[in-house]
């Protein structure tokens, strides 16, 4: 048991438990310190607090480490499959071979969604973005299944876990389906969970559409590589809605609409505008300058990370299987040649070395997207596919945490102190 934090504070001297996980920093439990100093602490953006305790994701953002449920992203990308990534967050170990079944064919059986929520696309501009459908349609959800919206039974909230991971691919190639003016494609059981996926997105009820293998291997494995991140901005805006005792329909709509921000989930696809911008290397010195200029408000997006202080461990595998796709697609997107020129320069620039900032999981993933045939507007659409089953997996947790309450910080206040109203003649 580590030894008490002490505070020193108008001389009184405080103590506050230190708690340890199984690995990772310790923590200090503060939850006093109000109630005993008066005083809050103060920490925007969330640099040194955490919000919660999980067994879900463990993060060295020094050593580029990436754990779920102790299983290295690594080797879960190259061994695993999306649907056992998900078995195991959100059950806690690997599946068995029938357990994988059983669990694959559950969610192959909630695909389908109900007819009427078709009807939600066409109240969209053609042109709407993805992520504007995926935020109204998704947060509709709660409307259709109301036989699982309540949180505190465990039966419906596993039926509504089953329902968002199994109906977020759906609703992603719909939206996908509904901007090119395509009829949407029913879900396909025969197929795998990315198998169906790519069909309902690419394919047309006009002829048979064959799955390409190596696609749908590095598809599904770019949704591991998404799948759960700690408590990143949009999961803590799971997390926060789930803490009012909201629906996970709704909770998830919210993870969604946060995920879209470019300085988190929409930085895909900024990444790839970025690289589009800048075009050959010849220009990549002016961008690095950019990036630089702190007058400038312009980022290499794609490049740094709260957490990650070394190389994001999933652009590593990312960056491996842009060469597999191009080989598989027999395709070569000068792109990538420019992101690559792009990480060598920069990662050998004094400002990036000395901030530590690395390429992260968004800076190559455009590229594979854009050689498989996604419009760069259903980047951020892919992330949150992939998302959905961290966000799934991290509200059941902290909806059975006893230490869960609702969510409610407090702040520093620096507006005026109280002063007398003044009726508008007077003023
Ligand atoms: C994701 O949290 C997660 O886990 C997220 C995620 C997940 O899986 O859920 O990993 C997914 O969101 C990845 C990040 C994608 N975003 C981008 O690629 C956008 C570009 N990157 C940044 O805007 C930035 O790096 C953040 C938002 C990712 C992190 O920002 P922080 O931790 O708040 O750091 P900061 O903005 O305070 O930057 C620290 C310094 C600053 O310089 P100083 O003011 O100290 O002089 O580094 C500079 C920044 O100006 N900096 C950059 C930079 N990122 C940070 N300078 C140039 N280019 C960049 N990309």
């Amino acid at each position: 048991m580590t030894d008490p934090a002490t505070l020193a504070l108008d001389g009184k001297g405080f103590e506050y438990p230190v708690m340890s996980g199984t690995i990772g920093p310790d923590v200090i439990d503060i939850r006093k310190l109000y109630a005993q100093t008066g005083d809050f602490t103060y920490d925007p953006g969330f640099t040194s607090t955490a919000s919660c305790r999980s067994a879900l994701t463990y993060i060295d953002g020094d050593e580029g480490v990436l754990l779920h449920r102790g299983y290295a992203i690594g080797e879960l990308a190259e061994q695993s499959s999306f649907m056992e990534v998900a078995y195991l967050l959100l059950r806690g170990e690997l599946p068995t071979a029938d357990e994988l079944k059983t669990f694959s064919t559950t969610i192959t059986r909630h695909t389908m969604v109900h007819e009427q929520l078709a009807a939600f696309f066409r109240g969209f501009r053609r042109d709407a973005h993805p992520m504007a459908i995926m935020c109204g349609v998704v947060g509709a959800l709660s409307a259709f299944y109301h036989d699982s919206t309540d949180i505190h039974d465990p039966v419906q909230r596993t039926i509504a876990s089953h329902r968002l991971i199994a109906k977020i691919p759906t609703i992603a190639a719909m939206a996908y389906k509904y901007s090119v003016g395509q009829p949407f494609l029913y879900p396909d059981n025969s197929l795998s969970y990315t198998g169906n996926f790519l069909r309902m997105t690419f394919g047309v009820p006009a002829e048979p559409y064959e799955v390409n293998p190596a696609v749908e291997k590095a598809m599904d494995r770019i949704f591991i590589l998404h799948a759960d991140h700690e408590q990143n901005a949009s999961t803590s805006t799971v997390r926060l809605a789930g803490s009012s005792g909201a629906n996970p329909f709704a909770c998830i709509a919210a993870g969604i609409a946060c995920l879209w921000g470019p300085a988190h989930g929409g930085a895909n696809e900024a990444a790839l505008n970025m690289l589009r911008e800048i075009g050959t290397p010849e220009r990549i010195p002016e961008y690095i300058a950019r990036a630089k200029d702190k007058n400038d408000p312009f980022r290499l997006m794609g490049f740094g990370h709260r957490v990650y202080k070394n190389y994001d461990p999933r652009a590593t595998v990312m960056q491996k299987t842009v060469r597999e796709v191009f080989d598989a697609l027999k395709v070569n997107d000068p792109l990538f040649e420019t992101a690559l020129r792009l990480e060598e320069i920069a990662l050998n620039d004094e400002y990036f070395v000395e901030k530590k900032l690395f390429p992260n999981v968004d800076f190559y993933s455009g590229v594979i997207l854009s050689a498989i045939g996604f419009p760069t507007s259903m980047f951020t659409v892919l992330f949150a596919l992939a998302r959905t089953v961290g966000w799934v997996a991290q509200w059941n947790e902290m909806i059975t945490d006893p230490d869960q309450k609702i969510g409610r910080p407090r702040q520093l206040y620096t507006g005026p102190t109280q002063r007398p109203y003044v009726p508008v003649g007077q003023r």
